[in-house]
């Protein structure tokens, strides 16, 4: 299959390259698209058979739930069962449309392979023209998975989704990088308390600010096809490339990372740090890519996933990163850097 990519400039939409899209949708094709967090792929919801061709197209095992990506509140009529939970409407005011994946009882017609066989589907209505565009175009609900093989870091841009998929799915459109840059969060509203079950765009402290307090589900479930959110296993957005992950205070967590790099001559390391390591980084010879400043939480989203793919094809022996510290939308980077290092975090020394 020769996937084609549709340019649409989103300040700009071009109808035509949108009906282009939505008639392949219609048809039961796969059409990536961007959001305002990553790229989906997306498929009609209400087609069973475009459903299993997106696990397909990924490789994803089929335990791992889709979310329903809608235009208008209207549109989850066919999708969610009613009454909708306490504090949907709340938070559907607030957050919609934006990087809030919200966890809702499924319409009993709904396709359990969407949902994996859960009694819940996700759904959630992107912060983007041209997605929301498509969808209206489409006239169905869409199912859309990030964009990227299974396991590999999410897709900020259509140059990522064809490095992935090309020749797996129908078409990509291209309207430019992602803004948010991580996934959307996800929380459960269908229990006594709302729970984060994945980090994202919209922080705990945003979300708590509207209906009170949320607990975050445990990120270390893994390795578990039968946790909740069972795309939140530890082997995720992984490079091929071996990562090393620092925490700790900015001077100990740069010291860390260079007396590594002294100690292991012999080896090639590659670095992803930050805007304050560059000069370091270069009198140590190491090759650097750099996620901006570390104190800006919205730049470090958005240059994660691209830095994850750009120091991974440097194909070093290990990479090594560390943590942003900042209590923003940092607390999903963090998230999505401990399940690109499996889990393993390194402690570094306090250096005095
Ligand atoms: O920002 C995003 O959410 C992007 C864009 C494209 O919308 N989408 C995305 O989808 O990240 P995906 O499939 O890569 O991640 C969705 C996560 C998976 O970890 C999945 O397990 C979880 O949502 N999920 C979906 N339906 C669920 C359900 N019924 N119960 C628990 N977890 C669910
Ligand atoms: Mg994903």
């Amino acid at each position: 299959m020769k996937t084609i990519r549709i340019a649409i400039d989103p300040q700009a939409i071009d109808q035509a390259g949108i009906a282009h899209a939505a008639g392949i949708l219609r048809a039961g094709g796969l059409v990536a698209m961007p959001t305002e967090t990553v790229y989906g792929l997306a498929g009609n919801a209400l087609d069973e058979r475009a459903v299993a061709a997106i696990f397909q197209a990924k490789g994803r095992p089929t335990t791992d739930p889709l979310i329903v990506h809608v235009a208008d509140l209207a549109d989850l009529s066919t999708i969610c069962a009613t009454p909708m939970p306490a504090h949907f409407a709340t938070l559907t005011s607030h957050f919609w449309p934006g990087p809030l994946t919200l966890l809702v009882p499924k319409h009993p017609q709904l396709s359990d392979l969407i949902t994996a066989g859960h009694t819940t589907v996700a759904v959630r209505m992107p912060a983007h023209p041209v997605a929301t565009a498509l969808i209206r175009a489409s006239g169905v609900p869409l199912v859309a998975p990030s964009a990227n093989l299974f396991s590999r870091p999410s897709p900020t841009s259509a140059h990522h989704v064809l490095h992935d998929l090309a020749g797996r799915i129908d078409a990509v459109i291209d309207a430019g990088p992602t803004q948010v840059g991580v996934e959307s969060t996800i929380l459960d509203i269908t229990t006594p308390q709302a729970r984060i079950l994945r980090q994202g765009g919209v922080t705990r402290a945003q979300i708590e600010a509207v209906i009170g307090p949320v607990t975050i589900h445990s990120q270390h479930a893994a390795h578990d096809t039968a946790v909740m959110a069972p795309g939140l296993l530890l082997k995720h957005y992984s490079p091929r490339t071996p990562l090393r992950l620092y925490r700790g205070p900015i001077a100990d967590v740069q010291q860390a990372i260079v007396a590594f790099c002294q100690s292991h001559p012999q080896m090639r390391i590659a670095w992803l740090g930050y805007t304050h390591d560059a000069h370091v980084a270069a009198t140590l010879g190491v090759q650097f890519v750099s996620l901006g400043d570390i104190s800006d939480d919205e730049s470090v989203a958005h240059h994660l996933f691209e830095g994850l793919r750009a120091v991974d094809l440097l194909q070093a022996d290990v990479i090594v990163t560390s943590e942003p510290l900042g209590d923003g939308v940092a607390a999903a980077v963090r998230d999505r850097l401990f399940r690109a290092a499996e889990g393993r975090v390194i402690e570094a020394p306090a250096t005095n």
